[in-house]
């Protein structure tokens, strides 16, 4: 089998085969799968450890290999990224609190194909802030998604997200973005999560991408700690994410990452 079919455009952005789409699917499922099951898991005085350890345990028996692991050095099959940290927190011994709320981010490859999505958690009971913050982020990755379609451009997608989240009066994340995917886990395009209207590379049927906005109650500076993985708000205000993997389709976007069970969202309400 020819390990990368399909062609290339300008920007680099690789055009996929109508048959690469199931491959996509399959891998995304599995990603989705892990995220369903592990909701059950947290709880207050659980740590990210333990959650991590699940996630891993899951993906092999699922058939699967984590994308993560190993990749640049980084050790676990999950990140998990607790109230203030934004992104590619790093699970540890330390124990969940009440109210805290969480983001769980899972890649992994099936038959060479990568599925890479995140959503939301709580641990114990969500504060009203917290809950708003999560509705918003959630909704803001949806109008992402609603505005993929061929012969738009990646800047609607930016403008989508970012003209909704500063609507609330909250701060969209500019130093992270999301990225085009399939054979390989970050490829171009940088997507981004703000932007203006009719900007960027033109969407083209068989483009695969993940938009995983990431969303502050506070501002949008971030910094990453001593670890060099830890993404955190530089005013340690709260902060939210979603991502799903999508593929652009004849008349709009097929997501790769849709949960089994229904519980991408609200997953506090189960
Ligand atoms: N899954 C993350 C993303 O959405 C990337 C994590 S890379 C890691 O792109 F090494 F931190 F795991
Ligand atoms: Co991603
Ligand atoms: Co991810």
């Amino acid at each position: 089998m020819m390990r990368h079919k399909g062609r290339m455009t300008r920007d680099g952005i690789r055009i996929h085969e109508p048959g690469d789409f199931a491959g996509m699917h399959a891998a995304g499922k599995i990603a989705a799968q892990i995220l369903d099951e592990v909701a059950d898991l947290v709880q207050v005085g659980e740590t990210t450890g333990t959650l991590d350890e699940f996630i891993e345990r899951r993906v092999e028996e699922l058939g699967s290999t984590s994308a993560t692991i190993g990749y640049k050095g980084y050790q676990h099959a999950s990140c998990i990224s607790v109230n203030h940290v934004v992104c590619h927190g790093i699970p540890g011994d330390k124990k969940l609190k009440d109210g805290d709320i969480l983001n769980i981010d899972v890649t992994v490859v099936v038959d060479g194909w990568y599925g890479d999505t995140s959503r939301m958690y709580v641990a114990g009971k969500l504060s009203r802030k917290s809950e708003r913050l999560i509705q918003v982020t959630h909704d803001a990755l949806m109008r992402g998604i609603e505005a993929v379609r061929p012969g738009n451009t990646f800047g609607d997608i930016g403008f989508a997200i970012q003209s909704f989240v500063e609507g609330q009066r909250m701060s969209v994340v500019r130093d992270f973005c999301g990225h085009g995917l399939g054979q390989v886990f970050h490829a171009p395009p940088n997507v981004l999560h703000y932007g203006r209207a009719g900007t960027g590379p033109v969407l083209e049927e068989g483009m695969f991408f993940t938009i995983e906005p990431m969303v502050n109650l506070g501002r949008p500076e971030t910094k990453v700690l001593a670890d060099d993985w830890t993404a955190v708000t530089r005013d340690k205000s709260l902060s939210a994410q979603f991502e799903h993997s999508v593929g652009v389709t004849r008349d709009g976007a097929e997501i790769f990452t849709l949960s089994p069970a229904g519980l991408f969202h609200p997953t506090y309400e189960m």
